[in-house]
């Protein structure tokens, strides 16, 4: 495990406690025992505390500088990467090299080129590589996706996303490394995921563009952004486009009662599709624990620690599932059957485009090209705009009153 922040206490903890206690076992596969061998961390202080409170105690830990390299070969099987999203590349790198399989946090990587590198090393070595998106796992959005494959909801046209933040993320629990970050690579890609995978595949990503707020994590002329308003537009084999909006902060005041503040909504030809996270489940108010130290509006289909009703206390939901699922596919292919039929088996598990880096181009594409216009923003040149799949390149920058335009991404996207 390489990165031992908040999403490892949120999700890979209580899989890695479960599975330790049950293993994993599906008939295909058999038993397959999976355990903590070594955590990479900046400073090993998480590590030390993970020691002390939890039953995953029997782990090696390593810090920087080098901690990742001294991971990968302290004869681990599989590698995740949950690190801050521009650390992901270095450390994702380092583990293909060494023969490991990767899961990495969302957003895999920052740029098509880093992808294509880590796409070349998993092919080359036969390694499963993929990223973690739970959004897809939600049951509304695969009940989204069903209706949309089975042609009850057709042909969609324009829709609107937000993901709003807690100022304590971006002031507190980011604030080691947040410095000329922003919202919209950290969340907005949960939403360009979740619309590039229920919707495509048959369209192509046609134009991206983008624009945000400075001024309360960081200075209004810097390069740190408060929320940032992103827009990319499809292109279907007709013709007809498809726009979305996605807007994302980190910087929303922290007794907002929504805690993160979700919403969707999707137009088709014939129908809506509007879901918003604090509509759609519980509210609960607890004196002098909400809406701070307990969320008012939890979503209980994520992650919520429960007792069951036969009596067993268990942390549950979909952002466990889809982590515990990449632990079945690396199953699937290192002991799902003869060693003779392991390419097979490979084949197999890295075409699901779900988790896969190679299906993941567009995504990418989509945060480079949205930090590249921020970039220009913040450097005063607002209002300009990628155009993919341009005779000029696949991801072509083009600044407003420049004539010259910038090659971010040569190749097809
Ligand atoms: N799926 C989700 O909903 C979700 C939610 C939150 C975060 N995330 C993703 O998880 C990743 C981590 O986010 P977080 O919220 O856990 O962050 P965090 O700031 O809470 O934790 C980051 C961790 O990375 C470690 N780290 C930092 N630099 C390192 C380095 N160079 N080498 C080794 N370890 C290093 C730190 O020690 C810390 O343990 C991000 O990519 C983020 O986008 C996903």
């Amino acid at each position: 495990m390489i990165g031992l922040g908040m999403i490892f206490d949120e999700t890979y903890r209580p899989v890695l406690e479960q599975l330790r206690q049950t293993g994993l076992f599906r008939r295909d596969f058999g038993l397959v025992e999976v355990s903590l061998a070594a955590v990479a961390t900046r400073t090993g202080r998480r590590a030390e505390r993970l020691k002390q409170t939890g039953c995953l105690s029997d782990f090696q830990s390593f810090i920087e500088p080098g901690s990742c390299d001294q991971l990968v070969e302290s004869g681990v099987d599989v590698v995740c990467v949950a690190t801050p999203d521009d650390r992901h590349f270095d450390a994702a790198r380092l583990a293909l090299q060494a023969g490991k399989h990767v899961l990495i946090e969302k957003p895999s990587v920052l740029r098509l080129q880093e992808l294509d590198e880590l796409v070349r090393l998993a092919d080359e070595r036969q390694l499963l590589a993929k990223v973690v998106y739970h959004k897809l796992a939600d049951p509304d959005h695969k009940r989204l996706r069903t209706l949309v494959r089975d042609g009850v909801l057709r042909h969609v046209n324009h829709g609107y996303c937000s993901l709003l933040e807690p100022k304590s993320i971006s002031t507190q629990q980011f604030a080691e490394w947040i410095q000329g970050r922003n919202p919209a690579t950290y969340v907005a890609v949960h939403y360009l995921k979740l619309i590039d995978f229920t919707f495509g595949p048959e369209w192509s990503l046609a134009r991206v563009s983008a624009t945000g707020q400075r001024g309360l994590v960081g200075p209004v002329d810097g390069r740190t952004w408060d929320s940032v308003q992103t827009q990319v537009v499809y292109r279907y084999p007709d013709g007809r486009e498809a726009a979305f909006d996605i807007h994302t902060s980190w910087v929303t005041p922290d007794n907002f009662p929504g805690y993160v503040e979700q919403e969707v909504q999707f137009r088709f030809d014939n129908g809506m599709w509007n879901a918003h996270q604090r509509k759609r489940g519980v509210e609960v108010t607890v004196e002098g624990r909400t809406p701070n130290e307990m969320k008012s509006t939890p979503n209980h289909h994520y992650n919520a620690l429960v007792e069951e009703p036969w009596g067993e206390r268990r942390q549950r939901g979909y952002g466990l599932e889809v982590i515990q699922r990449f632990f079945e596919e690396v199953a699937y292919v290192e002991f799902g059957g003869p060693s003779t039929e392991r390419a097979k088996r490979f084949r197999a598990m890295s075409s699901l485009e779900y988790n896969d880096l190679r299906s993941d181009r567009r995504v990418v594409a989509m945060v480079q090209a949205l930090e590249a216009i921020l970039a220009r923003q913040a450097d005063g040149e607002p209002g300009s705009q990628v155009v993919v799949n341009d005779p000029q390149g696949g991801l072509v920058l083009r600044i407003p009153g420049r004539s010259e335009s910038t090659i971010l991404y040569a190749g097809r996207v």
